[in-house]
């Protein structure tokens, strides 16, 4: 028998398109909270979160657009931007994610630092989805220009910016994901002569 928590694990799925209401004051501390969980070498917790809502979600689609649009990016069709702006239009919570760079630390590696902040991303999925949330982390509208990381807050020389999370209602009922068996992924190692 599956247990309660192992269940939800196994059935979380990443939603993009969503809608209010997004999740209320103290659903948001708890999934924010299930992010200080995650596996942390050192204590650096290098994770970083800006909350954007309401009407600041228009204005990053303004910014974003923008500097994508500047950036010479010909993928960046007016169709495109359409449908950008129909799915921020129905989103109404997104989490700006970034790591911190302990540039001097010489113990813990960078590569860890990422690690970490990625459990902690991993952690405020799988908090969404328990609560009944539909989330989605997405590295477009400009996750690697620069001037949108710096535009959020997060300056390039201390910071790598990780993109975003979607977090609202799913516009649509949630469809089983279809999840490969583990033992493709997984073998013993034992020492001994193959
Ligand atoms: C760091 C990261 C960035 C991602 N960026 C995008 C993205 O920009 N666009 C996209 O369609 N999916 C992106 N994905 C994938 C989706 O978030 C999602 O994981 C994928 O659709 C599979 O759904 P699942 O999580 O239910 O397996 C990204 C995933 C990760 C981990």
């Amino acid at each position: 028998m599956t247990s309660a928590p192992i269940h939800a694990l196994h059935t979380r799925r990443s939603m993009k398109f969503l809608r209010a209401p997004a999740p209320r004051p103290e659903e948001l501390d708890q999934m924010l909270q299930a992010a200080m969980s995650a596996p942390d070498h050192g204590a650096l917790r290098p994770w970083r979160f800006k909350l954007i809502r309401g009407e600041a979600i228009g204005r990053l689609a303004d910014m974003a657009l923008d500097a994508v649009k500047r950036s010479g990016d010909k993928r960046m069709t007016p169709e495109k931007e359409k449908s950008v702006r129909e799915w921020l239009a129905g989103v109404p919570l997104m989490i700006a994610l970034a790591q911190k760079i302990d540039h001097d630390n010489v113990k813990i590696p960078e590569q860890e630092q990422l690690l970490a902040t990625g459990a902690s991303v991993m952690n405020i999925l799988n908090a969404a989805h328990m609560l009944g949330y539909g989330a989605f982390w997405s590295t477009g509208l400009g996750t690697y220009l620069e001037p949108v990381q710096e535009a959020l807050g997060f300056d390039s020389l201390d910071y790598r910016f990780l993109g975003f999370l979607a977090i609202g209602t799913p516009a649509c009922a949630v469809p089983p994901a279809n999840r490969p068996d583990f033992r493709e992924f997984v073998s013993d190692w034992t020492g001994q002569p193959a």
